[in-house]
């Protein structure tokens, strides 16, 4: 895909005003926060990506921010830009989160923090739920596997540290599938205080209820729901390698 950057010098004007302070900012507002991503050595985005907004293609947009592809000393980033109707204040908490997470290898790499961006690793791929859809033929059930299995092994190495994503009983939005990886995304909603519930979240997810387990029993013999529940039952009695890979096993990962 063509991508053009923009220099943040021409962000004081809409229409790209409107992306930097979305839904609504004013003048100083704009201007104060053109000031942070220069501090942050940020200075081009560019339009691009799958979600319109104002007319203008971004990477997403969630509650809390809208995020778009930028440079950062010529690398390729995902810039997070708070909204200002958020519930949230400021990005910082969410960025000292993501940091955590990226101990255990999980998430975008966090590279820096400010009152009102975050600026991660660009994660190149689709939702989940949309690449599902792609899978057709021979090396389906492989490819489907594959990614699943990495999914929640990055599960199970949150769960182990006590941290909860929060999110990912909605898969359809926390999970991007690339052409050599799969990345759980936004850690906006997670928590160290909560009892991590992760792999228990994602396998539901996944398998029973939603329109992914219908989708995914076409592409493998799932096992029964009753199975299933059976096994993550001891996995959350006790959350140990052996419960993990017992239920690996009746997954058919
Ligand atoms: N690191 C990233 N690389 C590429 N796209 C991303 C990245 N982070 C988020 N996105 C896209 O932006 C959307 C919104 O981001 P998200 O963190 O979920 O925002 P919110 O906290 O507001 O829900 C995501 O659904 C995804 O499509
Ligand atoms: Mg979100």
């Amino acid at each position: 895909m063509e991508q053009s950057f923009i220099s943040i010098k021409k962000f004081t004007k809409e229409p790209y005003s409107k992306i930097l302070g979305y839904p609504k900012a004013s003048k100083s507002q704009i201007n104060s926060r053109i000031r942070e991503l220069e501090k942050l050595k940020i200075k081009s985005l560019s339009f691009t990506g799958p979600t319109t907004i104002e007319n203008l293609k971004t990477l997403g947009k969630g509650y809390v921010g809208v995020v778009v592809l930028a440079k950062k000393n010529s690398k390729k980033i995902a810039l997070k830009i708070r909204r200002t109707d958020s519930q949230r204040k400021e990005m910082k908490s969410e960025a000292a989160l993501l940091k955590l997470v990226n101990q255990v290898n999980v998430g975008p790499k966090m590279i820096a923090s400010s009152k009102n961006f975050l600026v991660m690793e660009y994660v190149e791929g689709i939702k989940f739920n949309q690449w599902i859809d792609t899978l057709k033929g021979v090396g389906s059930s492989r490819k489907l596997k594959t990614t699943i299995r990495k999914i929640l092994e990055d599960c199970y190495r949150l769960d182990e540290i006590g941290f909860d994503h929060g999110e990912l009983s909605n898969i359809s939005k926390h999970v991007i599938v690339g052409k050599t990886n799969s990345t759980i995304i936004d850690f906006e909603s997670s928590s160290t205080n909560r009892r991590p519930s992760n792999v228990t979240s994602i396998t539901q997810a996944f398998f029973i209820g939603s329109g992914i387990a219908k989708k995914a029993k076409k592409i493998y013999k799932t096992p029964s729901k009753e199975k299933i529940i059976a096994a993550l039952k001891k996995y959350k009695q006790e959350k140990t390698r052996v419960n993990f890979e017992n239920l690996l096993k009746i997954l058919k990962l």
